[in-house]
């Protein structure tokens, strides 16, 4: 029987996890595989939007602004196209698609993974925000519908292909590497000197800017042990994390007779993505490969906390629960942004989230703040983002 296409949605499209779906997908069509690309959500990257229209020919698009929405309707006539920030929830929602690539960054990713959940799509989720912010929500909307999650963080890649090997009743702990960064031996008291462009350096991987930053402070290792919590039903006390500078590891998972499996790839996004698009069958791809003739590093060392307090900071927010991630995941969105536009230094990120939290604690728990439904995640996402604009340094 020939297998039925499936038809994919990418929120995203114009992102560094965006582009190399697109890469994906057309290499998974040239081998056969019957994938469609019928939607394609950006933000505001209009050129390389049209450019991706050209090739892959969607039914829909979404962009955030009303004169990009008419640029494209002028020049593509046949296209249905819709406009702001509720687009990707629309094409997330839209009949007949199958898998929902949730490649946006930050908070806007929520409500587009909710939808695709809902309607029993699978979501492949490079959005850990998502989680981050709304993980319980998610998570009753996958007790309800038939959706399924399938991770796109190599990290998750790498622990959802260990799980498989085993049973989850045996699972002692879930190890997450982590590069490090590009400041893992960077001497302390130089971090108030670093510039945003010493930061965009990983020494890995080539992500998007945000994601650069979070790994530099580790919020984004914080983020992805809250993801594991929620994407694998274990507690975040059974979450590790060690520094593995190769990484060639990408995550590794303890069993309780002391097998460690774990799972290597080269650093290439693109197997992680392409794993979520077929799982749980492989394909062959002419992507890189671990080369075993050369030495290969697998150094790990312990994570320390001195060197990246934000990382402490944000799994105290998890720990308290309720929407205090998503404060957390607001106010970095915005310190982030600051010290990209030079108006903070580097160890103002973790020093303001820690500001952030603390008055979260003295303020909004203490006036009974602390649910985790739609509107009160929104409404601490939109705090932590006043607060953290506010925040100034000497
Ligand atoms: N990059 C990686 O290697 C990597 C690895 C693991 C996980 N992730 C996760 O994947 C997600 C995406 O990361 P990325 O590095 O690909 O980010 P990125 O390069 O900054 O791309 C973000 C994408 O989202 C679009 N976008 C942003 N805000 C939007 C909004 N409000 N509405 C509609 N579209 C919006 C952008 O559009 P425009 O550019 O057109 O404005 C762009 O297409 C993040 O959650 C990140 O943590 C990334």
């Amino acid at each position: 029987m020939t297998p039925q296409t499936r038809n994919v949605v990418v929120l995203g499209s114009t992102g560094s996890i965006g582009t190399q779906t697109l890469d994906v997908v057309e290499r998974l069509q040239a081998a056969g595989i019957p994938l469609r690309v019928v939607g394609l959500a950006a933000g505001s990257n209009v050129e390389l939007l049209e450019q991706q229209i050209e090739r892959v020919r969607p039914d829909i698009v979404s962009v955030l602004s009303e004169p990009h929405a008419q640029r494209l309707e002028a020049r593509f006539p046949h296209l249905r196209v819709v406009r702001g920030g509720d687009g990707p929830r629309t094409l997330a929602s839209e009949s007949g698609v199958d898998v929902v690539v949730n490649a946006l960054v930050g908070a806007a990713g929520l409500l587009p993974t909710l939808a695709g959940v809902s309607r029993g799509c699978v979501v492949a989720l490079a959005n850990k925000e998502s989680l981050v912010i709304g993980g319980s929500l998610v998570r009753a909307a996958l007790h309800e519908g038939r959706g399924r999650i399938l991770p796109i963080d190599s990290e998750h890649s790498a622990v959802l292909q260990c799980l498989d090997a085993g049973r989850r009743g045996d699972v002692r702990r879930v190890i997450l590497t982590a590069s490090g960064g590009p400041f893992r031996d960077t001497d302390p008291r130089e971090l108030a000197r670093v510039t945003p462009r010493d930061a965009l350096c990983h020494p890995t991987w080539a992500m998007g800017a945000r994601i650069t930053i979070d790994s530099a402070t580790m919020v984004n290792k914080a983020f992805e042990v809250i993801e594991a919590h929620y994407l694998f039903d274990v507690s975040l006390d059974e979450v590790s994390v060690v520094l593995h500078p190769a990484s060639l590891i990408h995550s590794l998972v303890e069993y309780r007779d002391g097998s460690v499996l774990a799972q290597l790839a080269s650093h290439d996004m693109r197997i992680p993505i392409q794993y979520a698009l077929t799982y749980p069958d492989r394909h062959a791809t002419k992507l890189p490969r671990l080369d075993f003739s050369a030495p290969l590093a697998f150094e790990f060392r312990p994570l320390d906390p001195a060197r990246y307090p934000a990382f402490a900071t944000v799994l105290a927010a998890a720990r308290e629960g309720g929407s205090a991630p998503a404060a957390l995941n607001g106010a970095d969105e915005v310190l982030v942004r600051r010290f990209l536009h030079g108006e903070i230094p580097f160890p103002g990120i973790a020093a303001g989230l820690a500001t952030v939290f603390d008055r979260w604690q003295a303020e909004v728990e203490g006036r009974g703040k602390r649910g985790s439904g739609l509107a009160e995640i929104l409404a601490a996402d939109c705090w932590g983002r006043t607060v953290s604009e506010g925040l100034s340094w000497p």
